[in-house]
């Protein structure tokens, strides 16, 4: 019989084939010390799993089954489709990935793939249904692991292929009618008319910018086809193996937006993630935090796990950062505050070969005698002492709309500001929001909004009229809905909606432009009106009118000086803001201050720039995380039992430099919250 998943799993990637038979005794000695209950297994294996057609050696990892099974360690068990081996390649080079120029990715690295070969799925499939029919019912199996970060390298292929299948999803999406791919893609424009779907190709390099509609259906084509690949492999097990839960890691990350992950979600048993933290970045634990709250919303809310992040250094940044002593503590707690009921890392053993040798691992080269192997045995500890949170999730009163499709759309060429990213106002707002201690889920616009108070909207640049109907119903009945500039602009096809700016958002706003008025590279613009002295702002301006809503404020110079630039208007029971400029740091702050204030959204205690508050919340209990990422100690007034340190606090937990605490709460005083 398969096993269930531990509450609070601890492990990561465990690679043996790297290594000889006494590392592996070693290994489960070692895991057993540091209290691993959960390993990976058999990601990259293909090839010495099937070393030659029609050849299988699975003895070595029946050993190895049987083996971590003895010493009470689970598995999460790959199909081992990740990484073709050469002799497959070798005898099929059409199942290559091509780049948008052309080239040809060669085998020698890894997902030497096309996402749409016929001949890539007919041998992982053989693959994934021989480790279904020997693994389903062996008692170390936890969890099935579908191929591993499907798109990471080879998201978007333009092979003839690739061509082929969006031809196919094209077909489908336009209901095998040439004229209405025509009418979306706007094909009028520049003699782009096509006679035949035959004639379609992905959006390969060309003289000059590809048509927008082309390239973002093939964003949706591209992610469409990765996803199948998931949901073949996710079939053969829920038939040859069922009730064992089935993921695939996601890759939720500021670096990739290739993938929907929020559609991707509905798909999956359970939602895993990979988390890797840009070393040299600043505050990089603020995109952690986002991210994982990103991570909740893809899982709709439900617990998830955090398949992969790095005890400490990366290999593949320009210069990788070792992490400081007590962070990888943090973020490790930081994921868990945020939904996750499994902390895992790449990888168990730091590699002594291969192209990931410099890579951290749980046991570092040097070997146990190092600050890093004490921190993952201290880690292991305080996730023992934290486990009774498993299970429990997030209750938030406010949200953020994210929408990968309005990312891709939002970034595509001859825009008017390179400058306008889609995640950027969506991070910053959610620092904002968090460092007030506002708990905030991040979820698609189509998810039902009745029950937020606060609920902001970043740069939604492609929206479609089902959402503008949502966000304003939210408002009618009582919301704060805010939206921010170059939201609202185009349809589903990336046509333009008519009439001024922010076209789908005009009526709910009460606003109208009729210009964007970017600003220039380094240009900054002041903005009056947010608290007694003024802010700055960036990127971003427009010649703004009123047509029903106030002006809260306006630019004091630059291109749309006494123009409006936040504004705000009443709705039924509710208001909609608009922020129609970037303001700085400062900026933010005050407009989220205020929002605070007017929508009385709750707050969790002790809270701050460097505080990191969330609660998680049980059918009898609920816990309150803090994660101190600054120099000074945190107070927080909570009252219950901090489960790290073991000891009961009544409104004098202290969290110090660099700590964490998970505080078990009591029953909370009547009438302290909403
Ligand atoms: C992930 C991948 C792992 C390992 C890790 C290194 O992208 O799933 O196999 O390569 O990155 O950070």
């Amino acid at each position: 019989m398969p096993t269930s998943l531990p509450a609070l799993a601890f492990g990561g990637d465990y690679n043996p084939e790297q290594w000889p038979a006494a590392a592996h005794r070693e290994d489960r000695e070692l895991m057993r010390e540091a209290g691993v209950d959960l390993v990976t297994l058999a990601v990259f294996s293909w090839a010495w799993l099937q070393p030659r057609p029609g050849a299988w050696e699975f003895g070595w990892l029946d050993e190895q089954m049987d083996d971590l099974h003895a010493a009470g360690i689970k598995v999460d068990l790959a199909t081992a489709t990740a990484s073709p081996p050469p002799w497959l390649t070798h005898r099929h080079p059409e199942m290559l990935p091509v780049t948008q120029d052309g080239r040809t990715l060669w085998p020698g690295g890894r997902q030497s793939f096309c996402p749409s070969s016929p001949v890539y799925r007919e041998h992982a499939l053989e693959l994934c249904t021989r480790m279904a029919e020997r693994y389903h019912d062996h008692p170390a199996l936890a969890l099935w692991h579908v191929s591993n970060e499907l798109g990471c390298h080879n998201a978007r292929c333009y092979c003839d292929t690739s061509a082929a299948a969006f031809r196919t999803w094209l077909r489908a999406r336009y209901d095998d009618d040439v004229a209405r791919l025509n009418d979306a893609w706007g094909t009028a424009f520049w003699s782009q008319r096509y006679d035949d779907f035959a004639q379609v190709l992905p959006p390969r390099v060309a003289p000059t910018h590809a048509n927008p509609t082309q390239q973002l259906d093939f964003a949706r084509f591209s992610s469409d086809q990765l996803l199948d690949n998931f949901v073949v492999e996710r079939d053969v097990l829920h038939r040859l193996s069922p009730g064992v839960p089935v993921t695939t890691n996601f890759m939720v990350m500021r670096q990739t937006p290739q993938m929907d992950y929020l559609r991707w979600g509905r798909e999956l048993d359970v939602v895993s993630n990979d988390h890797y933290l840009i070393g040299e970045e600043d505050g990089g634990h603020r995109e952690l935090a986002f991210s994982a709250d990103l991570t909740r919303g893809t899982a709709d809310g439900r617990p998830w796990l955090l398949m992969e992040h790095s005890t400490s250094a990366v290999n593949w940044q320009p210069r990788n950062r070792a992490k400081l002593p007590g962070e990888m503590i943090r973020n490790s707690l930081s994921h868990v505050a945020h939904g996750a009921d499994a902390v895992l890392f790449f990888q168990w053993r730091a590699s002594r070969a291969g192209a990931e040798k410099f890579h951290s691992g749980l046991l570092p080269h040097a070997g146990t005698d190092t600050r890093q192997w004490r921190e993952v045995v201290e880690l292991s500890r305080v996730l023992d002492a934290a486990e009774e949170a498993a299970g429990s999730t997030a209750r938030n009163q406010a949200a953020i709309l994210f929408d990968y499709e309005a990312w891709w759309a939002c970034e595509l060429d001859s825009h008017p500001s390179i400058d306008v990213r889609y995640r950027d106002r969506a991070e910053d707002l959610h620092r904002a929001l968090s460092a007030r201690g506002v708990g905030v889920d991040v979820v698609h616009p189509s998810t039902d909004l009745s029950s937020y108070r606060l609920v902001v909207v970043p740069t939604l640049y492609l929206v479609d009229d089902a959402a503008v109907a949502s966000l304003t119903a939210a408002a009618e009945a009582g919301a704060t809905v805010v939206i921010t500039y170059f939201s609202g602009i185009v349809d589903e096809s990336d046509h333009i909606r008519l009439g001024g700016y922010p076209g789908a958002f005009r009526d709910l706003l009460g606003v109208r432009a009729t210009e964007f008025l970017p600003l220039l590279s380094g240009q900054s613009v002041v903005v009056e009106g947010l608290g007694s002295d003024p802010v700055t702002a960036d990127t971003w301006a427009e010649d703004l009118e009123l047509a029903g809503a106030e002006a809260v404020a306006t630019y004091a110079d630059g291109p749309a000086a006494g123009l409006p630039a936040v504004t705000r208007r009443a709705v039924g029971e509710g208001t909609a803001w608009y922020v129609a400029t970037r303001l700085d740091p400062a900026g933010t702050d005050r407009l989220v201050e205020r929002l605070v204030d007017e929508t009385g959204v709750e707050t969790l205690p002790g809270a701050a720039d460097l505080v990191e508050v969330t609660r998680r919340v049980g059918e009898d209990a609920s816990w309150l995380f803090v994660i101190n990422h600054g120099e000074a100690p945190a107070p927080v007034d909570v009252h219950g039992r901090e489960l790290v340190t073991g000891r009961d606090v009544a409104g004098d937990l202290r969290v110090p430099p660099g700590g964490v605490a998970v505080v078990r709460e009591s029953a909370r005083p009547a009438g302290r919250e909403a």
